[in-house]
């Protein structure tokens, strides 16, 4: 069934991202071409671990591949110094050398954790990411983005450092809560929204049977997604400009995550869901797209169960001035201006420093008084 491989040609980086069902019990045989020994490293978290490690362990046995594994709490708060710490002393106590391979096995948390790990063992070591759930297989397993969490914000501390491989097994998303598949969506609609009307429109179509299980709508929709992304990553790899539009949605996000604490009242990809609506709401009371976009983003997401309001955020939240503060601590901010992803049209986002504050203040303060 629709198996997929999209290069990532970033040169002597360059990398494969391999798409499709069945991926985890083939892994010892796609990683073992890799190794100048076989032997390996996995970094991934204890709910994962009951789900999948078996299975990725006995792959690298029929392949002839010694492991070992080290599982730290799921969960964002592992995304921390100490959790790096921890990874990087155990890997150094497994005696993982230079040409050895790191495996991240597991969603968006353990990816960035392990692929900085790699990234700063003995100067760098390789790694494979084997992504779980549908955020990290659309979004953070690819491009190279890895770090840690710093007390001053998400994300703040970390390194580009390309993975080698990505297995990317669409069967493993059939053990996802609706909810964590539903974030994950979030993304994948934004790749939609940012750059291709087409898939937009494909999703519409496809995206409730998508959401019910198909696996082949599955896979195109991750084989779109991360087509689009290396595309983009290609064209900027360290996000001095094109980039950023993956970030469609996201200063929006990370303010309502920040004002939510980061807790289950948010999920990432359901506040890029709410940013996006956000993003092309603003876009159009400024007169940059069609007054019905923000209508069809809207009804899609709602139509799709997921968070698209402010008023779908339990909770208190911080008035249109406290928001626009949080906006304010964003890392596309420069020279003290706003930078965001706005839009044309769907699948026409461009990145801008113009961005009137009174504008942005009414979007924000109608958001919240519907709720
Ligand atoms: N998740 C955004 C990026 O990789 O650039």
């Amino acid at each position: 069934m629709s198996r997929s491989t999209v290069h990532v040609p970033l040169g002597a980086r360059a990398y494969d991202v391999e798409i499709g069902p069945g991926l985890l019990d083939e892994a010892g045989a796609r990683i073992a071409p890799l190794l100048g020994r076989p032997r390996v490293a996995i970094l991934t978290d204890d709910t994962v671990a009951a789900l999948h490690l078996p299975a990725l362990a006995r792959s690298l046995e029929a392949a002839g591949i010694a492991h070992s594994a080290l599982s730290l709490p799921p969960g964002e708060g592992t995304k921390s110094w100490a959790r790096l710490g921890e990874a990087v002393e155990w890997l150094l106590a497994e005696r993982i050398e230079r040409r050895d391979v790191v495996i991240a096995l597991g969603g968006g948390v353990i990816g960035d954790l392990a692929g900085f790990a790699a990234a700063i063992l003995r100067r760098g070591v390789r790694f494979v990411q084997v992504p779980t759930s549908l955020l990290a297989q659309v979004d953070s397993s690819v491009g190279g983005k890895t770090g840690v969490n710093a007390a001053a914000g998400k994300n703040l501390i970390g390194a580009f450092h390309q993975p080698s491989l990505v297995l990317a097994d669409i069967s493993v998303l059939e053990t996802l809560a609706r909810r964590d598949f539903l974030a994950g969506y979030g993304e994948v609609a934004k790749y939609g929204l940012l750059g291709d009307a087409t898939f937009f429109a494909w999703l519409e179509s496809n995206g409730p049977a998508l959401a019910a299980g198909d696996p082949s709508l599955r896979a195109e929709a991750v084989r779109r997604s991360v087509r689009m992304k290396a595309d983009i990553v290609v064209r900027d790899e360290t996000e001095q400009g094109d980039r950023a539009l993956l970030n469609l949605g996201h200063t929006f996000c990370h303010a309502l995550e920040a004002a939510t604490g980061y807790s289950d009242r948010l999920l990432h990809g359901e506040g890029v869901a709410v940013g996006c609506a956000l993003a092309f709401e603003l876009s159009a009371r400024l007169g940059l797209c069609a007054q019905e976009d923000p209508s069809r983003v809207r009804a899609h997401l709602s139509g799709m169960g997921m968070k698209t309001d402010l008023a779908d955020i339990p909770g208190p939240l911080p008035d249109a001035d406290g928001l626009m503060d949080l906006m304010a601590q964003d890392k596309k901010v420069r020279d003290g201006q706003l930078r965001l992803i706005l839009a044309r049209g769907i699948g026409a986002a461009f990145v801008t420093g113009d961005v009137p504050r009174e504008a942005l203040r009414d979007v924000l303060a109608d958001a919240l008084a519907a709720r």
